[in-house]
């Protein structure tokens, strides 16, 4: 079988010697370093959510407050260790994501950006992004984030829908989301998206329609649309399995994100991943351009993920669990590997270069710019060719991009591009 000229047998020595010629510029430590912190609570879990989460909306609020001060200590003792081995690259990305993060008391939030420059060597300019529900906004903790160096919030609207939010769980009513985006304005938070989901149950097409247009009214930088996902260990996942919500309909989600697209790009969005749209390239989420271009990050907290140089690893989402082995390696070192990661409850996986190449294809291709040929996995001339008839890539400029039909059947794609 013929294989694509210049990238069979292609093994990290070769690249390494033609570093100049074959290494794109975004790939590997070119793409940046990112460090991601999880902060795990929310007031209530929502019934679509499977990310690892900490209800502590029935906790009295001192319990609440002891616990959360807490997890940043173990947080701040956990990246202090993790930064305290060997040089690591400069951070050009933090994000902290949750659950809520915007739950934790303002000063405690900033404590962990401020701990983050305090550990590790920050570039210029650097991205700082946080995660925040509309519900849990105030003029009080956007002016102390801003203060504290975030420059861009990402905001978990959904829709702009009051029904389609209570089939979601949310707490927030639609117009608090415009109001948060004000205040965080007012406070000097200069780069603000959003995110929606379609396709929930009872969400129509009008609704999605008017949600989009929310979203435009309100005026943001950056808007991630994303289908609604059925996870099989959440309520909503037990209640599509019982038969009682129907399961989202494909054909459905793709009318919801053509509408998107078009909207979105109508507007002067720059579509540049699959969900993701930006109203220029500067204003794209840099954090996570790094994860899709298969870079190199630090995760701290519960659940939080990692990758350096095709070694992932990833820590136990049990918040008791975690803060019991973070308190206990801050007594002991042992408690702790060469690379600084509590041995207890970090689990990690080393990919080999065939595996790696995979990664990067599936993660490349998500990305409207797609990936250089050098970086993906040897590919086969044919499965290439039949991709391309089959309409779901396109080889241009030196790029192997998806197509929008690609990005439908990504998986698909690239179990044909790799066969
Ligand atoms: C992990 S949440 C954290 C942000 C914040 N707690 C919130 O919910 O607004 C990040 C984003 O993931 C998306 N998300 C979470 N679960 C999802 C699901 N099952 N399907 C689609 N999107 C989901 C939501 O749009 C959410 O804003
Ligand atoms: S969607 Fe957001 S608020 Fe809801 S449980 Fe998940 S992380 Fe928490």
């Amino acid at each position: 079988m013929g294989r694509l000229s210049g990238v069979s047998g292609m093994t990290d020595q070769r690249r390494s010697t033609h570093a100049w010629l074959t290494t794109p510029l975004e790939s590997g430590t070119a793409a940046g370093f990112g460090v991601y912190l999880h902060v795990p609570f929310c007031h209530h879990r929502c019934g679509y959510c499977d990310f690892a989460t900490e209800a502590v909306g029935g906790l009295a609020a001192d319990e609440r407050e002891a616990l959360m001060q807490r997890y940043v200590r173990a947080l701040e003792a956990d990246l202090a260790a993790q930064a305290a081995v060997g040089e690591l690259p400069t951070v050009t990305s933090v994000f902290i994501g949750g659950g809520t993060p915007t739950l934790l008391p303002p000063d405690e939030l900033a404590r962990l950006v401020r701990a983050v420059s305090r550990e590790l060597d920050v570039a210029d300019g650097v991205e700082i992004t946080v995660e925040c529900n509309p519900e849990t906004a105030d003029e009080e903790l956007f002016g102390v984030l801003a203060e504290a160096g975030v420059d861009r919030l990402s905001m978990g609207a959904q829709s702009f829908d009051p029904a389609v939010l209570g089939v979601l769980d949310r707490l927030h009513r639609p117009e608090r989301t415009a109001e948060a985006v004000r205040l965080a304005r007012a406070a000097g938070i200069p780069r603000i998206g959003l995110d929606l989901i379609y396709g929930t149950p009872g969400e129509d097409d009008a609704s999605w329609r008017a949600s989009l247009a929310a979203v435009l009214t309100i005026g943001v930088d950056h808007v991630s649309a994303y289908a609604l996902g059925v996870h099989a260990n959440t309520p909503l996942g037990r209640a599509v399995a019982a038969g009682l919500v129907p399961p989202p309909d494909d054909d459905v989600q793709r009318e919801r994100f053509d509408e998107a697209r078009e909207l979105l790009r109508g507007a002067g969005f720059v579509h540049y991943e699959v969900a993701n749209f930006a109203r220029s390239d500067a204003l794209r989420s840099r954090h996570n351009v790094l994860y899709w271009r298969h870079g190199d990050y630090l995760g701290v907290g519960v659940g939080a993920h990692a990758h350096r140089d095709g070694r992932r690893w990833w820590t136990t989402r049990s918040t008791s669990r975690y803060l019991d082995a973070a308190e206990a390696s801050v007594a002991d070192r042992d408690a702790r590997d060469d690379m600084g990661r509590m041995r207890t409850v970090t689990e990690e996986e080393q990919l080999d270069v065939d595996a790696r190449a995979l990664e990067r294809l599936m993660l490349g291709l998500r990305l409207v710019e797609g990936l250089h040929p050098f970086d993906v996995p040897p590919l086969a001339v044919e499965a290439l060719d039949d991709a391309v008839r089959l309409g779901l890539i396109t080889m241009s400029c030196g790029r192997l991009q998806a197509t929008e039909s690609g990005w439908y059947l990504l998986d698909e794609t690239v179990r044909r591009l790799a066969a």
